[in-house]
């Protein structure tokens, strides 16, 4: 009962008519990263809903098909790209032909991420942490960006980054990692949006609070705590996406 009110005030209920939806995204090019699971896989399966044509990213190549069969059956097109988005050789050679395959897209979202809690003095020898986590959560939002530029700008398109809104808060312990990865992101988005006349693309973050979702789920202490479930994440996205405003956070974030 109590969790009841403490997530109805906390995290008010969100929610998108599948109409709106599908007159925004019908027939428009969507890239979704971090597909597979979670708040990607929400989003994926709305926009399936609203006959987006989807190009979907993640490293589990079963559920990708699976969820462009879906697609498919809805008579959605759709193509997918099973992808470690860490490799920095292996993505920067896919961005190298990702252009021509989609010359327009209109919407980009940037939601492929892994979190990470190891203290620094537990880190001493795991340099490859940072690197990982950096390499996911910053660097290959940058590069799909960069590849697909031209093809957002064609379309009058935006790019919309699954960002943190602990990015935003005194640092708590243990995040070093997740954090730094964050708020680099954060800073190439803030700036990125200043340049968006000159780009002709919008640039989005949607400062997420606590979403049920296997990443999240992973820390027992996060289980029972109220929070978005991943169908509302993918609405607090959507909405962002079809808005004007350059962010999303949640009503008591500072
Ligand atoms: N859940 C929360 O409480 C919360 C709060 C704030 C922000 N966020 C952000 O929300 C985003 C989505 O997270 P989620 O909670 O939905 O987690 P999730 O269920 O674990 O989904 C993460 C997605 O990222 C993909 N991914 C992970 N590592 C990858 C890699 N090396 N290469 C390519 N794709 C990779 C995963 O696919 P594969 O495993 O198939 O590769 C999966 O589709 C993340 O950016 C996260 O930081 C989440």
């Amino acid at each position: 009962m109590l969790n009841d009110i403490w997530k109805h005030i906390v995290y008010p209920a969100k929610s998108v008519s599948d109409e709106k939806l599908r007159c925004t995204f019908e027939g428009k090019w969507v890239v979704i990263t971090g597909a597979s699971s979670g708040i990607g896989e929400a989003l994926t399966l709305k926009l399936i809903k609203a006959k987006a044509r989807l190009f979907l990213i993640a490293r589990n190549e079963e559920k990708l098909k699976s969820l462009c069969d879906k697609a498919r059956e809805n008579g959605c097109e759709e193509r997918f790209k099973a992808i470690d988005l860490r490799r920095r050789d292996e993505l920067d050679a896919w961005c190298e032909t990702l252009r021509g395959e989609l010359p327009e897209v209109s919407f980009l979202f940037c939601n492929a991420g892994k979190s990470i809690k190891r203290s620094i003095s537990s880190s001493i020898d795991r340099m490859h942490d940072f690197d990982r986590t950096m390499d996911l959560n910053y660097r290959s939002m940058v590069a799909l960006s960069l590849a697909l530029m031209p093809s957002l700008r064609n379309a009058g398109g935006r790019i919309v980054y699954t960002s943190s809104v602990s990015s935003r808060y005194p640092f708590a312990p243990g995040w070093s990692a997740y954090h730094a990865s964050k708020c680099a992101a954060n800073a190439w988005c803030r700036t990125a949006r200043r340049e968006n006349k000159m780009l002709g693309v919008k640039v989005q973050v949607a400062y997420m609070p606590l979403v049920h979702t296997p990443m999240a789920d992973v820390n027992e202490s996060y289980k029972n705590l109220p929070a978005y479930s991943a169908d509302e994440a993918a609405c607090i996205l959507l909405k962002l996406a079809m808005g004007n405003k350059f962010r999303y956070k949640p009503w008591w974030a500072l």
